[in-house]
């Protein structure tokens, strides 16, 4: 039996005695199968934040990316799904989560779904989501039971990369105040692809594919409104947030964006489609669109500094994202209802004692369920009884008591 079919596990009550802080939100079971380098694992945690120690190699990121699997999208690793398989395994990877949340328990499960099972051979691969038992047609739902929030050191060079990077993880934090967001970003995708398709084949119909315009636009301009609106939010939020890391203006590199801040929505989606017509003949020669809310950046500046983020130091670039990280889990704390699961992978390595113990006290104030991993134990000792503290040995996780 596959461990995405557990529905009704009964619940375990010891578990839930609070560490600290009582969270309102928390993973309180992981199982793992074919994932990565791990067969099959069961992680009980229980109403705590977790530290996972091991050494190069041990499946600490593989952990954490599992649970980033309790979101939509491809994980911490914006990874391909079948990469995600254990190598030589038979059957496809699957995370299962047992989530405590303010509504109660809830189960999410998530998997490859087989090749076979797919409507081609040159279909992309896919996920299911699975909640409480039932199968969902995406795991963009996800969403709207929890918010899962991540920093890793690939993010390192997210300020200095291309803007896709930027637009993911603009487009997790709004995700965090509109949990349709993603669903919306998927729809216009979708979309964007199938009149891609047309143009590249010639002869399209064109009411066809002006209707797929108007949808174009319409999902387009949904998703530029909640991107400046969660934008301007996270925005107020900083400023007024006391942290120990540096505060970031943000804001929005994309036209869509741009223009409404001075127009109606209704005008600028008119204006979009009009000039998605314009574009058809240059977007069939170039197999691209070329305008839309697909090609907006995020724009990040450090504050104090007044300098844009990308030419910040490392170490100051690292430092604006732990602050934009926290006072957009703050501010989806009060927004969702919940904070977020917060997936920090080597974080802590980075910052000295002073700053460490500041960031613990904050995501302590916060109250997420929050997972930290390092190579060195002893760099977590401020977390004190505010974390389970679990060590990976020889393929195996052992709770260190
Ligand atoms: N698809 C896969 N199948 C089997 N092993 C994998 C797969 N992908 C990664 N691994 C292995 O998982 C191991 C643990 O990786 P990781 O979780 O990144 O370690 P760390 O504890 O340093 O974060 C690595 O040795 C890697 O080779
Ligand atoms: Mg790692």
């Amino acid at each position: 039996m596959s461990i995405l079919a557990h529905s009704n596990v009964p619940q375990n009550f010891d578990s839930a005695l609070p560490l600290g802080k009582a969270l309102v939100l928390y993973v309180d079971r992981v199982m793992l199968n074919n994932f990565r380098s791990y067969e099959s694992m069961e992680l009980n945690v229980g109403a705590s934040s977790v530290v996972l120690t091991g050494a190069n190699g041990a499946g600490k990121t593989n952990l954490l990316e599992a649970l980033s699997f309790l979101s939509p999208g491809r994980g911490l690793r914006q990874a391909r799904l079948s990469d995600v398989n254990k190598l030589g395994a038979k059957s496809p990877w699957a995370v299962a989560g047992r989530v405590m949340t303010p509504e109660g328990m809830r189960q999410l499960g998530s998997g490859l779904v087989p090749r076979h099972e797919l409507s081609s051979e040159t279909s992309p691969d896919r996920r299911i989501g699975r909640l409480d038992g039932e199968n969902l047609s995406s795991p963009a739902a996800f969403d709207e039971i929890l918010q899962v929030a991540w920093l890793t050191p690939q993010m390192d060079r997210l300020f200095v990369e291309g803007a896709s990077g930027r637009r993911r993880f603009l487009d997790r934090l709004v995700a965090a105040y509109h949990p349709t967001h993603t669903r919306e970003v998927n729809a216009y995708e979708k979309v964007m692809r199938e009149r891609g398709r047309l143009l590249s084949e010639g002869n399209a119909d064109p009411v066809w594919v002006a209707t797929l315009e108007g949808r174009m636009a319409e999902h387009g301009v949904a998703v530029a409104a909640a991107r400046l609106d969660a934008i301007q939010k996270l925005g107020q939020a900083i400023m007024e947030s006391q942290s120990a890391f540096p505060r970031a203006t943000l804001s929005l590199g994309g036209e869509l964006e741009e223009d409404l801040l001075i127009r109606p929505a209704v005008d600028v989606e008119g204006d979009f489609c009009e000039r998605l017509i314009q574009t058809r003949q240059s977007d069939a020669r170039s197999g691209r669109t070329s305008i839309g809310p697909h090609k907006t950046d995020l724009l990040v500046r450090h504050v104090d500094k007044n300098m844009p983020a990308e030419l910040c130091s490392t170490g100051e670039q690292k430092a604006l994202l732990i602050g934009i990280t926290l006072a957009s889990a703050r501010l989806s704390a009060t927004q969702f209802g919940a904070p977020p699961l917060l997936l920090l992978d080597e974080i802590v390595a980075h910052l000295d004692e002073k700053r460490r113990g500041f960031l613990f006290e904050e995501l302590y104030d916060i109250g997420s369920q929050v997972w930290l991993t390092g190579t060195d134990k002893s760099l977590f000792e401020q977390m004190g009884k505010r974390a389970k503290f679990f060590h990976f040995e020889d393929g195996k996780v052992e709770e260190d008591k």
